[in-house]
């Protein structure tokens, strides 16, 4: 089904977010391993699914849509270089994930492309819902006890 120009060059943008994204949880996650902070290590790389799964779920609807999905592009990543400002940079991406997913949702509801809007509205519920609650949290957990209390809560794995 041929889809909407402008919808599929903003999905098209999204994706590289998303790529983005992913690419700077797999760093982080992997800087948390190599610092034995298990529980960290194991919440980013499940996050490094999720936007896996968000940049699939593009993916199949620019095809959908015959468009060419652009899997190359990405944004500069921003590794942080202690726990305090990778959590910070990580809420940071999914704020500019979630303002961009707002735009392309508005573009959707002109283009009277209310499927693709369905599927954008549940990337943006695991983002609003999910990470940047998560993020938002556990930097306010930083505030409340202090960084090495913080540190040491999550060197074993939890389970969610
Ligand atoms: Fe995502
Ligand atoms: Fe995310």
């Amino acid at each position: 089904m041929q889809g909407n120009k402008t919808v599929i060059d903003l999905l098209n943008a999204q994706l590289t977010l998303e790529l983005t994204s992913m690419d700077q949880y797999l760093a982080h996650s992997k800087m948390y391993e190599d610092w034995g902070i298990s529980a960290l290590h194991h919440k980013l790389s499940h996050e490094y699914e999720e936007e896996l799964d968000h940049a699939k779920k593009l993916i199949e609807r620019i095809l959908f849509l015959e468009g060419v999905p652009d899997t190359a592009s990405r944004k500069k990543i921003h590794v942080g270089q202690s726990v305090e400002q990778m959590l910070a940079n990580d809420l940071n991406a999914e704020k500019e994930v979630a303002a961009h997913l707002k735009k392309v949702i508005t573009e959707c509801e002109k283009a009277q492309d209310y499927v693709t809007r369905e599927i954008l509205q549940t990337l943006l519920d695991d983002t609003e819902m999910d990470h940047i609650y998560w993020l938002e949290q556990h930097l306010n957990m930083i505030k409340l006890m202090g960084l090495q209390n913080y540190i040491q809560s999550q060197m074993k794995q939890h389970h969610e």
